[in-house]
């Protein structure tokens, strides 16, 4: 394939991955969103194996074969609630991608580069080491959250003392080796070495900056994780002198970028903050684990609260992570089909960081059918819980603790919480007294107003549609 039909074949690609991204920032278009994604990516990939360039296939079949059997049976198997793991794996192989990459193509440099002169290898090997450095950043960085979202490494902050300064002196280590390593004098064996020590570097760096991120904040860290892929693929695309890696790259990082800063609004947090794990936080503490509070829970039985939502005039659902463990969102449905057939105005109220992922509830309900108008995000509805008659919390914790506004010891202290407590009646629906993701105890499960149903959602919803 000629050069002039594969820049084409990219720029198609490239426009599809713009409308992608426009589809999937609303619910009604999420679904064509996702079609141009999958044709673009189609596009891209068949472009790349008829560029000039593959000059066998003997090598590169093996890997797609490997890679698209493994990442079918991957995706088909993975529950909804471990997306943010998958998703963070997929970012620490883009990573790993952009720093293979770049010692690759420090080993061996396209012929343009030796024959553009010095201009062209300088800007080569600026090009590698900021590939490389942001590439192993996002490697290392993406596996502890990988750790930390399926739960084999604690999610409390690991805040060493002097951690800031420790962070800077790696960042000044890579900045000034960046000089020896482009100096006109560095022979390629000592530029390898040099290559090599800061590879090691950032990985530490990365393994460092989201050791430091306390489990509240895991969803900005993800989002901005995704933003450094992008940016790591962006490198990738530089030093492979392939312009649609570039675009893409750019797309994924700047739209990973927007992310984190609406999450950081959402959850009240300064960017700064969890970029380099608790800055300007000194007197943030590690995730309580659990601390008990003084007072007693009241549990109720679902015929109880039959009685109540019958009698209601006003229901608002707050789902949460535990809804998509038990996957109740059908039942829920039914349940509020139940009510509104009733004459029970019925809405949901959405958290930003409810569930595992961004948008995680939303997807949920939009799974079950739930008509869009009556899920309203956290600031429409957040007013409207004083004239409530029930909040029902399903499966929800940390969105929902009242310690985020009254509890300035705790690590979700200043996030924007579900004002719940103010409905005049709170039922909880949840297995035990277990606390969430953040590891800290819900003061609202001990309040007069509030109730709890235990059991699994799956089963306590299934008894509340029988007994209406
Ligand atoms: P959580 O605070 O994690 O609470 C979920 C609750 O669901 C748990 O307390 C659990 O209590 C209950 N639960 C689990 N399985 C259940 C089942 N089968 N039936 C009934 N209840 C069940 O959830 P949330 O309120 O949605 O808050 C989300 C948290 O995750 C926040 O801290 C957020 O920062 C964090 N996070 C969010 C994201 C994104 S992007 N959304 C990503 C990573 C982390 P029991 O065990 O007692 O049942």
């Amino acid at each position: 394939m000629s050069e002039t039909s594969l820049a084409v074949l990219y720029l198609v690609a490239a426009v599809l991955f713009i409308l992608s991204l426009g589809g999937l920032s609303n619910q009604e278009t999420a679904r064509r969103g996702n079609l141009c994604g999958i044709v673009g990516m189609t596009i891209a990939l068949v472009g790349t194996l008829l560029h000039p360039h593959v000059e066998s296939y003997w090598l590169i079949s093996p890997a797609i074969l490997a890679g698209a059997v493994i990442g079918a049976i991957l995706a088909i198997r993975v529950v909804m609630t471990a997306m943010p793991q998958l998703v963070a794996m997929l970012h620490s192989f883009v990573g790993l991608a952009a720093v293979l990459v770049g010692i690759a193509s420090y080993l061996s440099p396209e012929e343009s580069v030796a024959a553009g002169g010095r201009a062209a290898i300088l800007v080569h090997e600026i090009e590698i080491w900021i590939g490389v450095a942001v590439g192993a950043i996002t490697f290392t960085g993406s596996v502890i959250a990988w750790g930390k979202l399926r739960g084999s490494i604690s999610g409390s902050p690991l805040l060493l003392p002097g951690r800031h300064a420790f962070n800077l002196v790696m960042l000044i280590a890579v900045v000034v080796m960046a000089f020896f390593f482009v100096s006109e004098q560095t022979t390629h064996e000592l530029g390898l070495t040099y290559l090599l020590i800061m590879t090691a570097i950032t990985c530490v760096l990365g393994i460092h900056l989201v050791m430091a991120i306390g489990g509240a904040d895991m969803p900005v860290v993800v989002s901005l994780l995704n933003s450094y892929s992008g940016w790591a693929a962006a490198a990738a695309g530089f030093m492979l002198s392939n312009d649609l890696l570039i675009v893409t790259g750019a797309l994924v990082g700047s739209s990973g970028a927007i992310l984190s800063y609406i999450m950081c609004r959402a959850m009240n947090r300064s960017i700064l903050n969890v970029a380099f794990g608790g800055f300007g936080t000194g007197d943030s503490k590690p995730a309580a684990g659990g601390d008990e509070i003084e007072g007693e829970a009241h549990p109720i039985e679902a015929a109880a609260v039959c009685d109540l939502l019958r009698a209601s005039k006003e229901v608002i659902i707050v789902p949460g992570y535990g809804l998509a463990v038990a996957r109740a969102q059908h039942l829920v449905n039914e349940l509020a089909n139940k009510l509104r057939e009733a004459g029970v105005k019925v809405r949901y109220a959405i958290h930003p960081v409810a569930g595992r992922l961004p948008g995680h509830m939303n997807v949920l309900l939009a799974e079950a059918g739930v008509p869009y108008d009556i899920v309203l995000e956290m600031d429409e509805i957040n007013a409207d819980f004083g004239n409530t008659s029930v909040a029902l919390v399903i499966g929800a914790n940390d969105v929902a603790n009242p310690s985020a506004e009254t509890d300035s010891s705790s690590p979700i202290y200043g996030m924007p919480v579900l004002k719940v407590w103010n409905a005049e009646n709170v039922i909880v629906l949840k297995r035990s007294m277990a606390s969430g993701y953040a590891g800290v105890q819900n003061p609202l499960f001990f309040l007069e107003n509030t109730h709890m149903l235990f059991g699994d959602a799956k089963d306590s919803i299934g008894q509340l549609v029988s007994g209406l």
